[in-house]
């Protein structure tokens, strides 16, 4: 089968994703598919790996220093975020395996082009993405599918500062990656939180700081995968603790009891069918002090690197590297049947 891997783009995940992308179509040319690999930002014509049967050339390391997006900008400076030729080479593959992650490429952006072209890809369609990635309907959504989130409201630029419960976390609506997020303690503290989240966004969340621990559950077709436990090392889990291995203990599965595992995993598929998720997802939630699981967030293209949480999910399951990514195609295939 004709893959194309697409990765990278304008994002500040781009490296994250060049990784992904990188491995994953080396797992998909070792198992015997036609694959390429193309950062879905440059043109087709300045790319190594962007032909089939020349993906997997290559396994990309997360620089320590993150590769510039206004440099990449400046590079090919005609506004566009889909490289020339990229559509073409799409139009041409049987199936578009995305690995992209933040911004255009997880916000719904690329899922619509794709979805408008009738090109087949991996992954949920641009409704879901564009959920997900606003934080605030993504809590309405599964709120109203009996998940518990965390009480919180919503801040508009410039209104009145709200009146909130400490300690407090304050986030932007359509950030990821820790970006703009604050724990605040005190009142003092509250009007400088929302200047940093402000920056991301115009919509801010002050929503009540949970205290208990944190799981990641992956969701496979119509499976919820082992819980994965975050432990922090740090303060707080942030972007670098996130990217750079060994800043957090990632034990899978987590330590919960068989009742609570079964539990966090009805929620994440809940959360996964509230968004209307398709193939996979991954659904951030705190195990509070008083028992309860809160919904904290989905990733509708979470990391694919080998350690990232769902590849570790599925490997508790069972399930290998290369085996996960065709299972993704897979499920990608099928539903593009219907
Ligand atoms: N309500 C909360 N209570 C406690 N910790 C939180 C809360 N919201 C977020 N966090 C912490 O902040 C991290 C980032 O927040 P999250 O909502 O996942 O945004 P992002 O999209 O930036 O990852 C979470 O992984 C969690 O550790
Ligand atoms: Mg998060």
């Amino acid at each position: 089968m004709k893959i194309l891997v697409l990765c990278g783009g304008l994002s500040p995940e781009h490296d994250v994703s060049m990784k992904s992308g990188s491995l994953i179509a080396a797992a998909l040319a070792q198992r015997g598919h036609s694959a390429a690999l193309c950062d879905i930002f440059r043109p087709v014509a300045s790319q190594k790996y962007a032909a089939f049967g020349k993906g997997g050339g290559e396994i990309f390391d997360i620089p320590k220093e993150p590769t510039s997006l206004s440099s990449m900008r400046a590079e090919y400076s005609d506004g566009r975020q889909i490289g020339h030729g990229v559509l073409e080479l799409a139009l041409s593959a049987d199936l578009c395996f995305l690995a992209l992650h933040g911004g255009f490429g997880e916000d719904g952006h690329v899922q619509a082009v794709l979805e408008s072209y009738g090109i087949k890809f991996t992954g949920s369609k641009m409704a879901a993405c564009h959920a997900s990635m606003d934080k605030n309907i993504s809590k309405l959504l599964c709120r109203r599918a009996g998940v518990r989130v965390p009480e919180g409201i919503l801040v508009f630029r410039g209104e009145k500062m709200p009146d909130v419960s400490f300690p407090a976390v304050v986030k932007p609506c359509g950030c990821g990656s820790s970006v703009g997020v604050s724990f605040v303690y005190g009142k003092e503290q509250l009007e400088s939180a929302l200047c940093a989240a402000f920056e991301y966004d115009d919509g801010v969340i002050v929503e009540d700081m949970i205290d208990g621990r944190e799981f990641s559950v992956s969701v496979l077709g119509d499976t919820a995968l082992p819980s994965v436990e975050i432990i922090p090392r740090g303060e707080s889990y942030d972007f670098v603790s996130k990217y750079q291995a060994g800043m957090t203990d990632e034990i899978c599965p987590g330590r919960l009891t068989k009742e609570e595992e079964a539990r966090v995993g009805a929620l994440a598929l809940a959360a996964h069918r509230a968004l209307g998720m398709d193939d996979f997802s991954r659904s951030d939630f705190i195990l509070g002090n008083d028992g309860k699981f809160y919904y904290l967030e989905t990733n509708a293209l979470p990391g694919m690197t080998k350690t990232s949480l769902l590849p570790l999910a599925a490997k508790t399951a069972g399930i290998e590297y290369g085996e996960l990514c065709e299972k993704i195609c897979a499920l990608a295939l099928e539903r593009n049947k219907k």
